[in-house]
């Protein structure tokens, strides 16, 4: 029987407040100077073709990301000598982003296999919707058989999974599939995201590039992103409101630690204080009526004067290694066309200590397997999709008529639109089993912000 949670009760699919800023392998001039004057042609142009054109349709500009490969790569076992620390340091101020590699702390299909024991097969789904998969010679495998786990983790590591498993994987996927990090509660409590939240070197190397030892990485979730599913790389934007950065943003750092190969897409040379005043000055009056202060401020391709679409790069940041960003950064999301591999990981971000009352909120949901509430950026989090809200049907159909008989029975409930109608609804669901907390280090006691510095 599935025992629903109490500590929270939705979540959200937009991410926690990250972003990052420029860098790479293929240095990026941005062309900043005569600002005016390109804006203004800019304007003439827009007009011009304003003037010209047909009453049809607008035509949206598409622009593929290319492709960069990190300068350089820090290797953690290095980062505890002093000068070696240093060069990654000026690494991250002068380019914003920065890539680790773990080495030998995450061991692939140990961690992939968690993935598949833990988030697929605590979902409380019908059979038929959980995990399962035909292999080249034919076997069926599915995840509730213990036996057949190795198979299913050859599956999702396979550099092109085949169009038949591609989509028994759909049928199968979390609520925020389309997104790519699941907000079930094993997304935020894997053993894996632990073991690295705790990791001391890693710890040392961000509080030496913070400046600052008394810090605490995130409660975040995991990432497991399909082809055909995830969204696309269009979506180029900060995080924050590039009009009104917190002047405390410089103390904090976003991330993820990548299990399997992926990309993080970024705006070399965005981030900075230079730039940053610069694009409020001309890319804000082209995008009027935004609220001060709004999360992911977006752009559009056709309102791009600068072309900073074309001057993304898509880093490449190998297995096993963590990629870092400054939360100033103009970032976009990789898309997964059918040719990108499966990509699994988790976030891990880093931030001057908590609250007493969010450390309260992290010792309860570390000993209870519970998920928060709301992000760091304050913004609630949803259990399912935020948009199933205004989509009943949608919910119905992609977790609703999912559900065990049992589970159907303790979760689904119904709620009345303010139209008065009466839709379809779910409580968040908990775990299958007893939770296990998990047994942190003293120091990952205080790393993940349960208990407090200094005591
Ligand atoms: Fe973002």
């Amino acid at each position: 029987m599935y025992k629903t949670l109490t500590s929270s009760d939705t979540m959200e699919e937009t991410s926690p407040v990250y972003k990052k800023r420029k860098n790479g392998p293929v240095q990026q001039t941005l062309v900043l100077g005569d600002l005016s004057a390109t804006l203004e042609r800019e304007r003439a142009r827009k007009e011009e073709e304003k003037k010209n054109a047909a009453p049809s349709v607008p035509k949206k500009t598409k622009i593929k990301v290319q492709e960069a490969e990190f300068e350089k790569i820090f290797s953690i076992s290095r980062l505890g000598d002093p000068v070696y620390a240093r060069e990654m340091k000026t690494f991250y101020e002068e380019n914003g982003i920065l890539c680790i590699n773990l080495e030998n702390k995450i061991d692939k299909r140990k961690a992939v296999r968690e993935f598949v024991t833990s988030l697929f097969r605590e979902m409380p789904y019908r059979d038929e919707f959980m995990l399962n998969f035909k292999l080249a010679n034919g076997k069926e495998v599915h995840v509730n058989n213990d036996e057949d786990i190795d198979d299913i983790v050859d599956v999702l590591l396979e550099k092109r999974i085949n169009a038949v498993n591609l989509s028994r994987l759909k049928k199968c996927l979390l609520p925020h599939a389309t997104f790519g990090a699941p907000c079930t509660p094993p997304s935020f409590h894997m053993k894996i995201e632990n073991e690295i939240r705790q990791d001391p070197q890693l710890y040392w190397a961000v509080a030496f590039l913070l400046n600052n030892e008394w810090i605490n990485c995130d409660f975040n979730r995991a990432i497991f992103r399909v082809p055909t599913v995830t969204e696309g790389e269009d979506f180029l934007h900060f995080d924050l409101d590039p009009r009104q950065i917190r002047s405390s943003v410089d103390s904090e750092l976003q991330g993820k630690v990548c299990i399997t190969a992926c990309k993080f897409i970024c705006v070399p040379g965005s981030n900075t204080d230079e730039f940053l005043k610069r694009f409020v000055e001309v890319y804000d009056p082209l995008y009027p009526g935004r609220k001060l202060g709004q999360a992911k401020y977006s752009l559009d391709p056709d309102r791009d004067p600068w072309g900073l679409f074309g001057k993304q790069r898509a880093y490449i940041v190998p297995a096993g290694h963590a990629v870092f960003w400054s939360p100033k950064i103009l970032h976009g999301h990789p898309s997964f066309d059918r040719e990108t591999p499966i990509s699994i990981g988790f976030y891990l971000g880093f931030h001057p200590e908590v609250s007493p009352a969010e450390r309260a909120i992290r010792r309860e949901l570390f000993s209870t397997g519970g998920i928060p509430e709301k992000w760091p950026s304050g913004d609630r989090i949803w259990f399912f999709p935020k948009k199933f809200q205004n989509f009943p049907k949608v919910l119905q159909s992609t977790v609703i008529d999912k559900l065990t008989p049992d589970a159907h029975e303790v979760l689904v409930t119904t709620r009345t639109t303010q139209s008065g109608k009466v839709v379809p609804d779910m409580k968040p669901w908990g775990w299958k089993g007893t939770f296990e907390p998990f047994p942190f280090t003293p120091l990952g006691e205080y790393i993940t912000g349960q208990r407090k510095w200094g005591e």
